[in-house]
C-alpha cells in the first residue's frame, strides 16, 4: 500500500492522472476502471489536457465504470453516463463502443449485473481502477453491510449516501434509492487501485479503511489485501491517521 499526501487538489489531480497516462503507455490497450463523484473531476480534466496537449491516446483504451443509479437513463444529467460524457469521453478519442456504464434502466437488472461482470471478465479484468470513497466507507456504491459484495450487484443505497449525494439534484426532483455497482470482488480483483479522497468530511473513513478491521461495514477496508493500493489524499482526509504508524510520502508542489 502506498499513501501518498498533497498539499492541494491540483497536486493531488496530477499525481493521479500521471500515474493512469502510465498505466495507459504501459499498456495502451489497457482496461481502466472509471469513478465518478466530485473526487475525480480534476484528475479528468488533467487527462484531456494531456490528451490535446500530448497526445495521450485513448483509442485503445476499455473502460468500465463502478457504478450507475437506476432509473436513470444516460441523457438525464444526473446520471453517471452523463457525468462520464461530459467530463472525459466526449474530450478524447477513446471509442464510445469501448466504454461501458451499468445501464441505469435495464428492463432486468439482475441480467445486467451478470452482462457487466462478463464483460468484464471477457476483456481480462480492470488493470487500474480508480476509486472515491464515500463518508461511511463505501467503494462504487459497495455500503456497509454484513457481508462484501462479489460481482456486480442491485444495491440499496444507505441513507447517508443519499444525502451525501442530495446535492447534484434539482430540489424536489426525486432522488434515486437503488444503484448498480461493481462489486467488492470486483475492485478487489483489479490490478491496480487508485483511490483519491480529500476533505475532513472523510477522514474517519480513511482512518477506519487504513487501520480497522477488514470488515463489510466498512466496505473500502478490502483494500488492505490489495495488491497493488495507491491511495493519493490532502492532509485534511489524512487528519485522523495521526497516532497511527503508517508511512504516508508527502509531496508538495513547486
Ligand atoms: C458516490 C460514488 C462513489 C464515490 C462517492 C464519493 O457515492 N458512487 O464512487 O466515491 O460518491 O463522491 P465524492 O468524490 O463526490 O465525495
Amino acid at each position: 500500500m502506498r499513501i501518498i499526501r498533497t498539499d492541494n487538489y491540483d497536486a493531488l489531480c496530477k499525481i493521479a492522472a500521471d500515474i493512469i497516462t502510465a498505466q495507459i503507455l504501459l499498456k495502451p490497450n489497457c482496461v481502466l476502471g472509471l469513478a465518478t463523484g466530485s473526487s475525480p473531476v480534476g484528475v479528468y480534466k488533467m487527462l484531456v489536457q494531456k490528451h490535446r496537449d500530448e497526445h495521450l491516446d485513448f483509442s485503445r483504451v476499455r473502460s468500465f465504470n463502478l457504478d450507475e443509479y437506476v432509473g436513470l437513463s444516460p441523457n438525464q444529467e444526473q446520471s453517471y453516463a452523463w457525468f462520464m460524457s461530459e467530463h472525459l469521453f466526449k474530450h478524447i478519442n477513446i471509442l464510445p463502443a469501448n466504454t461501458d456504464i451499468p445501464n441505469g434502466i435495464a428492463e432486468n437488472i439482475q441480467n445486467e449485473c451478470d452482462r457487466y461482470d462478463a464483460k468484464i471478465t471477457s476483456c481480462g479484468g480492470i488493470d487500474l481502477q480508480l476509486l472515491g470513497i464515500g463518508q461511511n466507507g463505501h467503494i462504487g456504491f459497495n455500503e456497509p453491510s454484513s457481508s462484501f459484495t462479489c460481482g456486480t450487484n442491485h444495491t440499496r443505497l444507505s441513507d447517508s449516501t443519499i444525502k451525501a449525494n442530495k446535492q447534484y439534484f434539482e430540489t424536489g426532483k426525486r432522488i434515486p434509492t437503488h444503484a448498480i455497482t461493481m462489486g467488492c470482488r470486483d475492485i478487489l480483483q483489479s490490478k491496480r487501485a487508485l483511490m483519491i479522497a480529500l476533505g475532513d468530511n472523510k477522514a474517519l473513513a480513511v482512518r477506519d479503511m487504513l487501520t480497522g478491521p477488514i470488515t463489510p461495514m466498512v466496505p473500502a477496508s478490502i483494500l488492505q489485501l490489495h495488491r497493488d493500493f495507491t491511495l493519493i489524499a490532502d492532509g485534511a482526509a489524512l487528519s485522523k491517521l495521526e497516532n497511527h504508524k503508517l508511512a504516508v510520502n508527502t509531496l508538495t508542489s513547486p
